[in-house]
């Protein structure tokens, strides 16, 4: 039986990793999330002939209420209210370690030997940080609390003197583990902590917390396998812990912000101060759909850029006609997706997989950059900051490294967008004024309906 557990545990393991590996491109993905799923199908059910089961009944009951609440969240959820549902998702699974190890700790049976106990006091710090952190992250997110940086006085020492207050308290329930109301202060502390170190944080950083408090989650569970000796939650969970330390990561590095300024709420400093009508004067072209369309008739290779603002006007479906429009006449269609583009990881690639747009289209943003000089017309739908070429070029600029799409290396650049109104980081962007640039001020979709409407009539 053990032999059989054991080898059950290895394919669950083996099906996660090539899970993930699946997850990394959007062609592959469906498949990446169905083999994990699988591999979790497989280890839960093992894991309920493994352990000592108490009682079916709870557990049946458990999977179904907590299966319902699921299904109904997944199915209710907006795909812009995305992040914080995983930070919600997060906190519970954060409280469920949490919540097994403070049971392990109060069971006198279960919790005998020293790496047990070490165990339990990390999970107990690491699961009840995840758990009030992604509360607070959630309710910034979904504006129950103001999603500013929040200031509390004394803010960081007193987050210095709250972890080693947990860590001396983790000490003392190793060396004493009888005294129950060491855990109960620990567990207080250690909320605390969750909660001013997400706090201060301002609601822009919140999607790289959310996937900093993911791999808190994974490591908690990790350590939760620890306790109650079980392999493949160590794997599953330190699976979980890297792959969001290396998201945090890869989304720092796009927003060009490292992740101790993330977590100690410093903003980039402003520079010098910006004069958009400098930038815009006298500059800035605009144009409109029928002149656009003249440019598409010739053009042999478009890159479509989208941006935030795609997702505000909803105009996925039609850019997907428009695409299609171009590609019936033999020009060479491409998007290009920026790794940050729009407000959460992966927003570009579900809003245009919604559109049903072929995954080989999407071109990620490393790959795309050395095309841009042989492409005819980029098209810039709502995209902004990903596109601003101070990025590149202006080292005084708060934006100054951040990586960019290089549409302006394009012939001609049409951006699509109601205004001359920044984007997210408020700056103004040079693309705008720039000789190659086009304007086609308005909605997103509208502007694109209206392109793809003379385009046809043109043929
Ligand atoms: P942004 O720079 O935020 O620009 C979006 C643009 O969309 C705005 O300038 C706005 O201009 C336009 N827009 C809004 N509604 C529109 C509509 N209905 N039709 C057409 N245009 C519309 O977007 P981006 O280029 O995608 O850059 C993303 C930014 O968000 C980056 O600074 C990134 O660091 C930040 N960020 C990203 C994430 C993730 S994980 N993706 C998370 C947090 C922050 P008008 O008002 O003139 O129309």
């Amino acid at each position: 039986m053990t032999t059989f557990i054991y080898l059950a545990y290895l394919v669950a393991a083996v099906l996660f990793i090539l899970g993930i590996k699946g997850l990394t491109k959007p062609r592959t993905a469906v498949r990446g999330n169905q083999l994990s799923a699988m591999g979790m199908f497989i280890a839960v059910v093992v894991t309920l002939f493994d352990q000592s089961i108490l009682s079916y009944e709870w557990i049946i009951a458990g999977v179904l209420l907590g299966g319902t609440i699921g299904a109904v969240m997944a199915t209710k959820i907006k795909v812009t209210d995305m992040p914080q549902m995983v930070a919600l998702l997060n906190g519970f699974g954060g409280g469920a370690s949490l919540a097994i190890a403070a049971a392990s700790f109060l069971d006198p049976a279960a919790a005998t030997n020293t790496v047990a106990l070490i165990s339990i006091g990390a999970t107990i710090i690491i699961g009840s940080v995840t758990l009030s952190g992604s509360f607070v992250a959630f309710a910034k997110l979904q504006e129950l609390i103001s999603g500013n940086p929040i200031k509390v006085p004394g803010n960081k020492p007193l987050n210095v003197i709250l972890l080693i207050s947990a860590l001396a308290l983790a000490v003392a329930i190793v060396m004493d583990p009888t005294n129950t109301s060491l855990m109960y202060a620990l567990v207080a502390v250690a909320v605390v902590l969750g909660v001013l170190l997400v706090v201060p944080i301002g609601g822009a950083d919140m999607p790289v917390v959310i996937a900093l408090l993911n791999s808190y989650s994974g490591i908690a569970a990790a350590t939760t396998g620890f306790i109650t000796g079980n392999t493949v939650l160590i794997v599953s969970g330190s699976l979980v812990g890297a792959s969001g330390i290396i998201l945090t990561q890869i989304m720092c590095k796009a927003m060009n912000r490292s992740l101790f300024n993330v977590l100690f709420g410093v903003m980039a400093e402003g520079g010098e101060k910006v004069d958009a009508d400098e930038i815009y004067a006298g500059k800035v072209k605009s144009t409109s759909p029928d002149e656009i369309a003249m440019m598409l008739e010739t053009a042999e290779r478009v890159v479509i850029v989208p941006g935030y603002g795609l997702a505000m006007a909803q105009a996925q479906h039609a850019v997907r006609e428009l695409a299609n429009v171009l590609q019936s006449r033999g020009t060479d269609v491409k998007y290009a997706i920026h790794p940050v583009a729009g407000r959460m990881p992966g927003h570009m690639n579900v809003l245009l997989a919604e559109a049903e747009v072929p995954y080989d289209q999407l071109i990620e943003m490393d790959e795309i950059n050395p095309q841009f000089e042989q492409t005819d017309v980029a098209i810039v739908i709502g995209a902004n900051d990903v596109t601003n070429p101070m990025a590149r070029e202006d080292k005084g600029s708060p934006i100054y490294g951040m990586p960019i799409l290089n549409v302006d290396k394009a012939r001609t650049v049409v951006v699509i967008k109601r205004s001359l109104s920044p984007g997210f980081a408020g700056l103004p962007n040079p693309l705008f004024a720039m000789d190659n640039s086009l304007m086609l001020f308005g909605d997103g979709k509208k502007g694109i309906v209206e392109l793809t409407a003379s385009l046809k009539e043109a043929d």
